[in-house]
């Protein structure tokens, strides 16, 4: 048993003499695990159809030899110079319409046939000449889809975008009913007028640029397609992966994820910004939902700075540590870097590496070092599994609609996703993500925020999870529409309306900021509350209301209610309420459905997670902390009575024979959200 502990190897970018030393290093460092030729192609196939393999034979028996093992990549999110010169319909067009041109990376259109034909051939001598090979272990297809190149609009794409629509819609009438094309006279008579939403002088089509997200999406995902089966040709067994971007707008990842066989992530926190920790944190129960639960692996992050950001800061040796334990909690069973040497030349010298330009007289060295041994003490963690009484219900079809344009307000959907997550973060409760059309029964508590498309079958199966029993939080800014953006008549929520026992008759949006950004909201149960961004005219069926709003022209509205349906309740939240407000009124929705903590009486800031037998304790800030638990630590192999953490201090406790860890954490009792 292990965590994989490694990162982005790219020898290609250095003389032979100095791979000699890589491997010395690797081992001092722990390091079993690389990610190699992810860059590679322009390298291996300089001219077309020509394959030079030397080299990578050289490196892959070297990493062999050493006991070191590969995650092959399949090379193609670079295409090379000779592709965009002999083939220069392969690169992206922008919506205004202009082409990009070759010298970076990800230059390539998702729907050119000829970029996937070429990119699949590579996938398939990859395959072909290593399938056999002891040191490879994993396939990863491609990097970081839609990093860079997310949509193309050229004509290759509108052609791709027109076959997409004729299998979604059938016939053009059903394509203008969807669309609503007699708004502004965008009725068509043929598929062959349908265009990507390119560049338009006022906003275009919601529902065509929802499509359009939806194809490019798919487009991607195609492309991933073709080069996972050229390598299937050759090899059967072996993992394949591709590496995710986290909460990541432009690809359905719940479409993705079947395909891969082990999750991956990249993960680059802003260690300047208070907060980015949560975010990485909901990235890695992200990760571990869309596996539906398998461990995953931390592809990426980096050891120290990025160099992309307007400023980069770097990340202390005990924070990096603790993102990494981070990632272990929430179901990672491998930690890597990007990348494992910090290039000497081109755009990204400047982002830390493993081993840096100062050499192993560094700073960075002996935090990569130390977290070689950390990661060991922690390999009976590995393939262990998490479970979670709440489950957040993300929809990337509603992200796309919700922050479409010709809405009251600028919804800034993963900014809003944070939100609703930190209550339940803040007070170390364990979290899934779920589809919405997801299995829903084995959770106690779903919060389902802002699902502005309601189609009647999510409505149907929230309605049917809440009637066998299930506690259910719905927001404003949902079921505003329907699947294809139109809207519902008749009062939105539309079939929700039942469930939650009200339905709202018209929007009152707050501005972002200024005097008029908070709305007072009045209630027995928590006092004064204050809400943002949203209130609204909410007509009572038969809800409970706990808080009304309590000011403005919605002064004695329902801003918050219950709904007793069927075995179960439905919530609704008609605003936004404030970090104090949300805590309090979700402090209360968790102790009626019973939920649970990991741990009781943890300090705020420090992360509390569990994984089968193991509890992680994490502090995400700077400063000393004390826990009131104890067990055995494994990361310093000792019994603890209490656990001290200093500044990004974490420890894993083991419970010893069917014993709790000790101390009064383990109570589990229902709760208030935090300690
Ligand atoms: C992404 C890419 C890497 C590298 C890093 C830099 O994660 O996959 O190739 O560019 O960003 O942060």
């Amino acid at each position: 048993m292990s965590i994989r502990y490694g990162g982005d190897y790219n020898p290609e970018q250095w003389p032979e003499e100095v791979w000699a030393e890589d491997m010395r290093l690797m081992r001092e460092a722990g390091v079993g695990f690389v990610t190699v030729g992810v860059f590679s192609w322009g390298i291996i196939e300089r001219t077309e159809g020509v394959f030079e393999f030397g080299w990578l034979d050289r490196v892959l028996d070297l990493l062999h030899e050493n006991g070191i093992s590969v995650d092959l990549a399949t090379g193609t999110a670079s295409p090379p110079q000779w592709l965009t010169t002999n083939y220069p319909e392969v690169l992206p067009v922008t919506g205004d319409g202009i082409r990009q041109w070759p010298g970076s990376r990800q230059h390539y259109c998702p729907s050119s046939p000829i970029y996937r034909q070429k990119a699949a051939i590579l996938a398939g001598k990859l395959a072909e000449r290593y399938a056999k090979h002891p040191a490879v272990i994993m396939w990863h297809i491609n990097n970081e889809y839609a990093c860079h190149t997310a949509e193309c609009y050229c004509d290759i794409s509108a052609a791709a975008f027109r076959t997409w629509l004729i299998d979604k819609y059938g016939d053009i009438d059903s394509l203008n009913d969807a669309w609503t094309a007699t708004f502004w006279s965008q009725h068509f008579t043929s598929f062959d007028q349908v265009l990507p939403p390119r560049s338009t002088p006022a906003p275009g089509n919601p529902t065509q640029r929802l499509d359009f997200r939806e194809f490019s999406s798919d487009e991607l995902l195609a492309c991933f397609r073709a080069e996972k089966e050229a390598v299937r040709d050759h090899e059967f067994e072996l993992p394949v992966t591709t590496n995710f971007i986290g909460v990541f707008k432009p690809l359905d990842y719940w479409k993705w994820a079947p395909e891969l066989d082990v999750i991956s992530n990249d993960s680059y926190p802003d260690p300047l910004e208070s907060g980015s920790a949560m975010d990485a944190a909901m990235a890695g129960d992200l990760m571990r939902s869309l596996g539906a639960g398998r461990p995953w692996l931390l592809m990426e992050q980096a050891p120290g700075y990025v160099n992309w950001r307007e400023t980069n800061g770097t990340k202390p040796g005990a924070m990096m540590r603790a993102l990494s334990i981070q990632a272990v909690s929430r179901g990672a069973d491998g930690i890597n870097f990007f990348q494992w040497r910090q290039s000497r030349g081109g755009l990204e010298k400047f982002h830390s590496g493993m081993v840096p330009h100062s050499g192993t007289d560094s700073r960075i060295w002996r935090n990569v070092l130390q977290l070689g041994v950390d990661l060991d003490r922690l390999a009976s963690v590995e393939g262990s599994r998490s479970t979670a009484q709440v489950a957040i219900v993300l929809d990337w079809a509603n992200w796309w609609a919700a922050e479409g344009d010709g809405h009251q307000i600028r919804l800034d959907f993963h900014a809003n996703l944070l939100d609703w997550y930190r209550p339940f973060y803040e007070a170390n409760i364990a979290v899934d993500f779920v589809h919405p059309d997801a299995e829903l029964a084995g959770y106690r508590l779903v919060l389902a925020p802002h699902l502005y498309l309601l189609s009647a079958h999510t409505a149907g199966r929230l309605a049917a999870y809440v009637a066998q029993g299930g506690d259910l939080v719905v927001t404003y800014f949902t079921g505003h529409v329907d699947e294809h953006d139109n809207a519902h008549l008749g009062g939105y929520l539309a079939a929700l309306q039942p469930v939650l026992g009200l339905s709202i008759d018209d929007f009152a949006a707050l501005p972002p900021e200024g005097p008029n950004a908070r709305i007072a909201v009045a209630s027995d149960d928590w006092g004064d509350l204050g809400g943002e961004q949203w209130s609204e005219y909410t007509k009572v069926i038969d809800a409970v209301v706990l808080a009304r709003f309590a000011e403005g022209d919605v002064s004695g509205c329902p801003a918050i209610t219950r709904n007793s349906f069927g075995r179960g309740r439905a919530w609704y939240l008609g605003t936004k309420p404030d970090a104090d407000s949300l805590e309090k009124v979700f402090g209360t929705i968790c102790r009626a459905a019973g939920i649970k903590r990991v741990l009781d009486d943890v300090p705020l800031g420090v992360e509390a997670a569990r994984r089968g037998d193991y509890f992680f304790l994490v502090n995400q800030t700077a400063s000393p902390v004390e826990v009131n638990t104890s067990g055995y630590d494994l990361l310093t192999q000792r019994e603890l009575g209490v656990v001290a953490l200093g500044a990004y201090g974490c420890a894993v406790l083991r419970r010893l024979d069917g014993d709790e860890v000790s101390g009064n954490s383990l109570s589990n009792s229902a709760i208030g959200v935090r300690a």
